[in-house]
């Protein structure tokens, strides 16, 4: 897609704070975030959290990803207040961080990344989890997945995805299919770029350990394959022994369609 037509299409997709909530099943999972309410301690810990992340991410993260920390303005001395990052990431993408409770059941899930919004939790982990928490913080939210919504390509990828799954929320063993292809791109994803193996999947973004474990050259790292993908079983409990390799953001758009051609039917 030309830059010009997608610079048109942009235009309807960028949204001001007022604008309501086209949103119905999402709708009572969305809050506001309360920036002020964070204490200092608490941004002390983003501090802490960014600051031990970004020697291994610079050398290791994808280019696409380190483009979009900077073009949404993450800082590293604060935690990100979600209004400044969505008035950078609006005109990119048509993406928005959008702040919702917690765990959302999946057709909000869905009907949210259809929609070019991302829900995107407000609460940040203590000192005592500072590398894993069960459930989806901030750190992992923002740091590990918005900064790649701001690139064209993966941004198209998230919104396809998003629409597929909601057009086959009927049918469980094709939303767990499509669970895989989230979890080996959106989530574990990691692509080759000059000879290198680099990171882009927000799973190994926001972990120091999962990110080592990849670094280290542990997994199995196999050429792009959809089919294998959507017939891996994973463990979400383990540090993962396979991994997709990509050559390129086109072929996991590519890949949500082809998925949308072979399950929605
Ligand atoms: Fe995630």
């Amino acid at each position: 897609m030309t830059t010009p037509i997608r610079r048109a299409m942009l235009k309807g997709f960028v949204r001001s704070p007022d604008m309501p909530s086209t949103l119905t099943v999402a709708e009572p999972y969305l809050i506001q975030q309360d920036w002020n309410a964070y204490t200092s301690e608490q941004h002390a810990i983003w501090q802490e959290l960014v600051g031990r992340r970004m020697p291994q991410l610079r050398q290791y993260a994808c280019q696409e990803y380190l483009s979009g920390f900077v073009q949404i303005g993450l800082r590293e001395d604060s935690i990100p207040n979600l209004a400044d990052v969505n008035r950078r990431l609006g005109p990119l993408t048509g993406w928005n961080a959008t702040p919702v409770s917690g765990f959302l059941p999946p057709d909000a899930f869905f009907e949210m990344l259809a929609d070019r919004q991302f829900p995107t939790t407000t609460w940040l982990r203590d000192r005592e989890s500072m590398e894993y928490t069960p459930e989806p913080d901030i750190f992992h939210d923002v740091l590990g997945h918005v900064p790649m919504h701001a690139h064209p390509v993966f941004a198209d990828f998230l919104q396809q995805y998003g629409k597929t799954c909601a057009r086959i929320m009927h049918d469980k063993d094709a939303l767990e299919r499509m669970g895989r292809l989230f979890w080996f791109t959106v989530e574990f994803g990691v692509i080759r770029q000059h000879g290198q193996i680099k990171l882009y999947g927000s799973g190994l973004i926001s972990s120091h350990g999962e990110s080592t474990h990849v670094i280290e050259g542990r997994p199995e790292i196999r050429d792009w394959n959809l089919e294998q993908v959507l017939n891996q079983t994973v463990n979400v409990s383990e540090m993962q022994p396979v991994l997709y390799a990509v050559e390129s953001f086109d072929q996991i758009f590519e890949a949500a369609k082809e998925a949308e051609a072979l399950l929605c039917r």
